[in-house]
Formats: C-alpha cells, structure tokens, sequence
C-alpha cells in the first residue's frame, strides 16, 4: 500500500464539487450535510490515493499556528476494512507534524467506534466528552495527541 495525499484546489470548482460529493455520498451520519461552507480560509482538504486509485478524502483546519483538528477522514464504501481508515488517519497525522503541527485534535461521533478505536490505537486520548453537540442527539468525543 502507498498511500499518498493530494491537495484539494480550493482554485478548482470541479475539485470542490467532487469533494462535496464524496461527503454527501459517504459521510451521511451528520446532522447537517456538508456544504461549501466547509472550504473556509485555514481549512486544508486532499484525496488520498493509493498508486492511482482514489480511496478516500482527508483534510485539516488549522486551529492555531500549532493546534490542528483532523477533518472529513472517509474511506469510499468499496475500500473499507482494508486497513486505509487507520492508514490514513496516520497520514494525515504525519502531514500536520511535518508542517509544524504540534497537537492534533479530532471530534468523533460518540457512536462511530471504529474511528475511535483508530484513534485510541494511534495514542490519541479522550478529552472530553460534548453531549448534543452539533445537533440534539449528536453526541461526540474530542480526541487528542500531543506530537513528540
Ligand atoms: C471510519 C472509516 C474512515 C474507517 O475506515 P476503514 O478503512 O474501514 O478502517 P480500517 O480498515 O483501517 O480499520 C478499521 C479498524 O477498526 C476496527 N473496527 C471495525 N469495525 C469496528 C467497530 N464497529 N467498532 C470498533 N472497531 C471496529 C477494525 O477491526 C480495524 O481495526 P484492526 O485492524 O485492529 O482490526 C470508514 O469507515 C469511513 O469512511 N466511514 C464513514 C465516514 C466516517 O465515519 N469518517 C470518520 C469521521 S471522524
């Protein structure tokens, strides 16, 4: 497996459009779907690639000049329990320590174990816990790492 990123365009309005859709496609347990809002100053998007098969989507938003929050991590459906969610939560990860990044943060839907378990195997912690949080009902966890 060679996974790599490739930045998103913010320039490119069919690169935008495609994100969108990948989200709206297969990160569907949200309370409110994605929209352009997303692609705010200080957010950084990429697909993720493995040789030159697209497998999935992953971004950042700088939260500080040394705080990330790791955002819109998705696997494609036909990828999935392959190992690329843990692969690329690393990736997106060692991007951030490589520009500088010093923590990395993550909120999880409290129901979604399997991102939390890639999380709590990479030696993130749990930091807090937001009830009703983006929505009523939408409870979630904050995850973090302090990079060594
Ligand atoms: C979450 C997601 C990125 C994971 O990607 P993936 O490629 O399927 O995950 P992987 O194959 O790398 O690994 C999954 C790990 O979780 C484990 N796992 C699978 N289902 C699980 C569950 N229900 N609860 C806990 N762990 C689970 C697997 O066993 C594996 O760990 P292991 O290798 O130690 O056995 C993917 O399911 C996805 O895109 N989901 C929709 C969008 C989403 O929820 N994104 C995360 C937002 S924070």
């Amino acid at each position: 497996m060679t996974l790599k990123l490739k930045p998103l365009e913010l320039s490119d309005s069919n690169e935008k459009e495609l994100f969108l859709q990948i989200l709206k496609e297969n990160y569907t347990k949200v309370p409110y779907p994605a929209s352009e809002d997303i692609f705010q100053r200080g957010k950084h998007f990429f697909f993720a690639f493995d040789n030159n098969k697209r497998i999935g989507v992953t971004g950042y938003h700088l939260k500080t000049p040394t705080l990330a929050e790791t955002i819109k991590t998705v696997i494609l459906p036909e990828h999935q329990g392959k190992g690329y969610g843990q692969r690329l939560s690393q990736l997106i990860e060692d991007h951030c320590r490589d520009v500088g990044i010093k923590k990395v943060m993550s909120t999880i839907y409290a129901d979604n174990t399997k991102m939390i378990s890639i999380k709590l195997s990479q030696g993130y912690t749990i930091e807090g816990y937001h009830p009703d949080h983006e929505a009523p009902g939408w409870h979630e966890y904050s995850l973090g790492k302090i990079l060594g």
